[in-house]
């Protein structure tokens, strides 16, 4: 690493391998990381162990949904030249890092994480009476420190998980001094200015919802999509006024188009002087010139899927150094450093 780099703050953040992105977690997080890594130490990597904690079940896609998580990072720019990528699960020194910290980590802070109340509540097809599930938070916390990480740029839903990492440093420095100095320094979460990206249906846009419009979707398929997506529901005819402020479709334009396109929309919506067919259209064309770019450089690694992997495997081993390198540290503290010493054997 280069000396410049390492005086950059660092900045930490994952995703679990889901497969193909949509437009949904590009306004929510991709796009913002591919900015940041010019300005910080990057580290973003594929968290294929988190995506256990619920799909533990059936693991025969794992591998290809981290694939192609990679591939639409790369599609949307991030550059293995400016930050590090990498699998979770190929840098093991995490799952140490969280076997210690579930050492210290007192039940009664995991059964309070918002995240956790509401999973288990809402999601009634899987058994997520888990321990790998309580503990979910408990690992992003050792992804995190294990970098020491100065920033982790999240969703306003992982805020707790940030704090909940603050407050498992805090404990661990208390307990576990090295000659004075803490180990791990708090990170402060970065919150991603959350556009309100709706899906097709008008609710949130997510996979769950199967509403997504994907980064790999085809020309034709955006379009379809667009055609049949939901808009201000007071607007019945043709000849009826509507509100681009209530419209889903208003809100793709206000994110996606130019100005000028959002004032003519803003216009001849309220006015009826547009029709919703010929808005979507703007809208679909607003889509295509941003994923464009990203299938075209998208293209080169799905063409040679093992250029995508090495890249991967580079920034693990990365990753490794640096995580091996606090895990001493963090043995030392603890005096369970693997050097043979006169005093204990
Ligand atoms: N829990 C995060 C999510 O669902 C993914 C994640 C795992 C993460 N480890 C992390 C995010 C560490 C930031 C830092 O989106
Ligand atoms: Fe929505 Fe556009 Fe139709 Fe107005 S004209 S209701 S913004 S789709």
């Amino acid at each position: 690493m280069t000396s410049r780099s390492s005086q950059r703050k660092r900045v930490l953040s994952g995703m679990r391998s889901t497969g193909k992105l949509h437009l949904g977690n590009f306004v929510g997080a991709l796009d913002n990381w591919v900015r940041m890594q010019d300005q910080y130490d990057c580290f973003f990597f594929v968290a294929d162990w988190h995506a256990l904690t619920t799909d533990y079940a059936d693991t025969s896609k794992i591998k290809e949904n981290s694939l192609e998580v990679l591939l639409d990072w790369l599609a949307a720019g991030l550059d293995p030249e400016c930050c590090t990528m990498f699998i979770q699960s190929h840098v093991p020194q995490h799952a140490e890092l969280h076997l210690l910290f579930s050492m210290i980590t007192p039940l009664g802070w995991l059964e309070r994480v918002p995240t956790y109340k509401e999973q288990r509540e809402n999601i009634s097809e899987k058994d997520l009476g888990t321990y790998g599930f309580l503990g979910y938070p408990v690992l992003q916390a050792a992804d995190i420190l294990i970098y020491k990480g100065d920033f982790v740029p999240v969703g306003e839903d992982q805020v707790p998980h940030v704090e909940l990492t603050r407050e498992i440093a805090r404990r661990f420095n208390m307990f576990y001094t090295r000659k004075g100095i803490f180990v791990f320094p708090e990170p402060q979460p970065l919150l991603t200015p959350a556009a309100k990206l709706p899906g097709t249906d008008g609710r949130k846009m997510s996979k769950s919802y199967g509403n997504t419009i994907l980064l790999t979707d085809p020309e034709p398929v955006v379009r379809q999509k667009l055609k049949t997506m939901v808009t201000d529901p007071a607007r019945v005819r043709r000849s009826d006024p509507g509100n681009p402020d209530v419209c889903p479709v208003g809100d793709l334009h206000k994110i996606f188009s130019d100005r000028q396109t959002i004032m003519k929309v803003d216009e001849g919506c309220r006015s009826a002087g547009i029709g919703c067919i010929e808005c979507k259209g703007w809208a679909a064309d607003a889509l295509v010139s941003i994923l464009n770019p990203m299938q075209e450089r998208r293209k080169k690694y799905e063409d040679n899927p093992r250029l995508a992997w090495d890249i991967l495997e580079a920034g693990s081993s990365r990753a490794s150094k640096v995580a091996g390198a606090t895990m001493d540290e963090v043995r030392e503290a603890m005096g369970m450093s693997l050097d043979y010493d006169e005093k204990h054997g």
